[in-house]
């Protein structure tokens, strides 16, 4: 039996793998610290506070004594660090709160975890798993092979040089400290409870709303897309590793241009409605309510600074030492995400606030209009 502090866990991947670890492990201690920022949704796991399945603290990880009492407190043995900013587009705009949360945060929360643990964290079993991204590698050629848990780092945008910057901390305190650490790197999730600025849920609900999709460049950056219960499944096989088993890249085996995705986003978006006829009377303004193509919405903007061109992730380590295959191919990952938006518009009414709306206006509003 496990005790988990799942940090970042009222966030898109975090509520995930919430919902997962509660639903598979049900006898385990689940302790979410979220800092609740704009990108933290209660609702995501409300039923699982309610329910009693977990305990929910709202803090940031940078609160290092708080943090070391509450692993003491609750007796934690497992550390699954998601909480970050995770938007590049916002690490353009403001470097530094990237840098507090994911750098300095990361390192607090290890100055935490070792503080409360003591000295022989290894052999009490206890363990730290921070959870990175492939941005962290850098942008790769069209020909070029897929990156390998040695492929040095070239973080590109301030998101991925907190990211690499956190990751080269864990490394040290496990190196220097002999802090139980592993790492996991790995590619574009999507899927339920997704926060709507970013792409595909953003995509979802401006079709559903009859709003411009605006696509950078020419829209071929090229991502390796992962359903995230894939993402949450590969997690739990890492967790199931001495934590010396080090750093594994988790990748979809799934490389689409953004616009592709997006197009079929689109074509999911109008055959639901073509489906369902009450569609149209919820959501008027869609294209698909008056028989047009979604597609219709698709607008080229400027591409943003610095913006990665490929990645690709090879996964080839966690599948052959640890089993792991995708069990949510694009298609069906895609169809069930659609599904998913459409089936809970309560919880994206809910999330998409004010500051949502501000930031959105800011990003896109003079490029493709409201
Ligand atoms: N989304 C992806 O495609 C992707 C891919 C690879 C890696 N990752 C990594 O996975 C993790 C989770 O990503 P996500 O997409 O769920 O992000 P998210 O932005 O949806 O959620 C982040 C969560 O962290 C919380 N948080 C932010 N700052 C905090 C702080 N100082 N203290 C405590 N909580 C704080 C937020 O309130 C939010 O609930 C991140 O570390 C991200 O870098 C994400």
């Amino acid at each position: 039996m496990k005790r988990l502090l799942v940090t970042g866990g009222a966030g898109f991947i975090g509520a995930n793998f919430c919902h997962y670890w509660c639903s598979t492990h049900p006898l385990d201690r689940v302790v979410v610290l979220d800092a609740l920022t704009y990108a933290g949704n209660l609702a995501s796991i409300a039923p699982l506070i309610d329910s009693g399945k977990l305990r929910f603290e709202r803090g940031d990880i940078g609160e290092r004594s708080r943090v070391a009492a509450l692993i003491t407190e609750e007796a934690i043995d497992t550390v699954v660090n998601f909480a970050a900013e995770s938007h590049v587009d916002r690490s353009l705009e403001d470097p530094a709160t990237f840098l507090r949360t994911n750098v300095l945060g990361t390192q607090a929360l290890l100055d935490a975890a070792r503080g409360a643990w003591g000295a022989d964290a290894g052999r009490r079993g206890c363990r730290f798993h921070h959870v990175s991204t492939d941005e962290v590698y850098g942008s790769l050629g069209p020909g070029a092979a897929a990156f390998t848990e040695s492929t040095p780092y070239a973080p590109n945008s301030p998101y991925a040089a907190s990211k690499a910057a956190a990751d080269h901390l864990v490394r040290a305190y496990s190196h220097s400290f002999g802090l139980p650490c592993s790492i996991s790197n790995c590619s574009n999730n999507y899927g339920p409870y997704q926060f709507p600025e970013k792409l595909l849920p953003l995509c979802i609900l401006n079709i559903l709303e009859g709003r411009p999709l605006p696509i950078y460049g020419d829209g071929q950056q090229i991502r390796d897309w992962l359903h995230v219960s894939d993402h949450c499944r590969a997690l739990e096989l890492i967790l199931a590793q001495p934590a010396a088993s080090g750093t594994w890249n988790v990748g979809g085996s799934t490389q689409e241009p953004n616009l592709t995705v997006v197009g079929m986003v689109c074509d999911l978006v109008d055959r639901a409605f073509a489906a369902e006829r009450s569609l149209a009377a919820r959501f008027p303004s869609c294209p698909a309510a008056g028989g047009r193509a979604s597609r219709t919405l698709i607008r080229h903007v400027q591409d943003r600074p610095g913006h990665d061109r490929r990645y690709a992730v090879d996964s080839t380590r966690i599948r052959e030492r640890l089993g792991f295959a995708i069990g949510t191919p694009l298609a069906p990952g895609l169809e069930d995400t659609v599904r998913w938006y459409l089936g809970n518009e309560g919880w994206w009414r809910s999330v998409v606030s004010g500051d949502y709306r501000q930031w959105y206006a800011r990003q896109y509003a003079g490029k493709v209009g409201a």
